[in-house]
């Protein structure tokens, strides 16, 4: 859709604006959960850098910021740590379910998990939230927000022909997620990182997946139908897909000599170099600088490749591409500092779906507090209608 500046029909004989394609810079919704400002290179998630967030505060604390709309004192984390718990163990009714969600081949495990968040909306009678009471809401969104990690553990071990584990309410939610993949409690080093990455992605201003779980919340749906919506928009590459295909491209790309006529090639060719670019920011993305520190504390020779690429990368983004200013994004070193953690390829975007869940139960909450149904319209520019209908043959 171009941005022609035309008044344009909306379906009602009322007239508009046609917006820019993609909505590119349309504001279509005030929010008090955060906003990204692309030319600073600088998030926020509520009225707090989160950055600086990240850096000096838990994955628990952030997520009571976002839900109660401010930082828990001592007492309020501790309350809101047991509140995480109850609301964290599933069902045993629904394991059945899982196991045979495991089963089926092939497996997606992002598919299976959007499936599995509707089979819990399902089990668990989530109705339209006009029907509900704000707190029954509240309640919904606590269960999908603590629950998403732990079914996606359990499909991970069950696809494996291991057992789903009970969490443990001794550990964070971050140990708790590597604790039920694996088995094993985490080391320090892993949780930290692991933490570093889901704290830096739970949330991103209207991001596609976000805006959709908005639009299907003021529709009056379940909070279940708009998290599994927004599963469906994170996985496509142009949004949460992209980390497992950055290190396959670093896999392609094999040592840094090669980097630099692989990146000719691909972009000569009309290709995408995975994990860089950004519709939002147009300097640095600053997830991906402090993943990059992430990866570069936990190290390994797959962090030291990527640092060096990225630079590479850049360069050639900067001949090839003058003026668009593409820079890693937070994919970039998302799949870096995941592998890191022992967290496998084929897990990258499920787990970004885990800890931006957070985010979209926020929105979703939000959203519902000053309803308005969205319903933008489209320019029709098909063949003069009415025509004739044609005779059947
Ligand atoms: C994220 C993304 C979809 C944003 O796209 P956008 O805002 O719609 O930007 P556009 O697609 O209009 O791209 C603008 C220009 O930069 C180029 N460009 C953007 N990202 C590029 C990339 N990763 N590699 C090579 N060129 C890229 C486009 O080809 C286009 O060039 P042109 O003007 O010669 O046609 C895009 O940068 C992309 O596809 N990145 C790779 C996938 C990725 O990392 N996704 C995760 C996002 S967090």
């Amino acid at each position: 859709m171009a941005d022609t500046g035309q008044v344009a029909g909306n379906g009602d004989g009322r007239g508009g604006a046609d917006a820019p394609a993609g909505l590119e810079g349309v504001i279509v919704a005030h929010t008090q959960i955060g906003d990204v400002r692309g030319l600073e290179g600088f998030y926020h998630y509520r009225q707090y850098d989160a950055i600086e967030l990240n850096r000096r505060r838990t994955l628990e604390d952030v997520w009571h910021l976002l839900f109660r709309g401010h930082l828990p004192d001592r007492a309020e984390r501790a309350s809101f740590g047991r509140e995480i718990s109850d609301h964290r163990a599933l069902p045993d009714d629904l394991i059945p379910f899982l196991r045979a969600l495991a089963g089926t081949d092939p497996f997606d495990p992002l598919t299976a998990l959007r499936t599995a968040v509707s089979l819990v909306a399902q089990r668990s009678g989530f109705r339209s939230w006009l029907d509900i009471t704000p707190e029954q809401l509240y309640d919904n969104a606590m269960q999908v927000a603590a629950q998403t990690p732990v079914l996606l553990a359990a499909l991970y071990r069950l696809r494996r022909g291991y057992e789903p584990l009970a969490p443990d309410p001794d550990l964070s939610a971050t140990a708790n997620y590597l604790y039920l993949l694996s088995g094993e409690r985490p080391d320090h080093q892993r949780v930290w990182a692991l933490e570093r990455y889901l704290i830096s992605t739970i949330d991103h201003g209207f991001n596609s997946s976000t805006f959709t779980a908005r639009v299907i919340a003021s529709t009056g749906a379940d909070l279940g139908a708009a998290i599994v919506g927004a599963m469906g928009a994170l996985s496509g590459p142009l949004h949460g897909g992209a980390p497992a295909r950055v290190l396959e491209m670093l896999d392609q790309i094999g040592t840094p000599d090669r980097a630099e006529a692989w990146v000719r090639d691909t972009v000569a060719s009309g290709g995408r170099i995975m994990g860089f670019g950004h519709r939002v920011y147009k300097g640095k993305d600053p997830r991906s600088a402090l993943l990059r520190e992430v990866a570069t504390t936990v190290g390994g020779p797959t962090a030291e490749f990527a640092t060096s690429v990225e630079d590479t990368i850049v360069a050639v983004l900067a001949e090839t591409k003058p003026g668009r200013a593409l820079n890693a994004n937070v994919e970039f070193y998302a799949g870096v500092v995941m592998d890191a953690c022992g967290i496998p390829r084929d897990m990258f975007t499920p787990t970004f779906a885990s800890s931006r869940a957070i985010g979209w139960c926020t929105h979703v909450l939000e959203q519902v507090s000053g309803n308005r149904l969205i319903r933008p319209a489209a320019r029709y520019d098909g063949q003069p209608p009415p025509q004739p209908v044609p005779v059947s043959d």
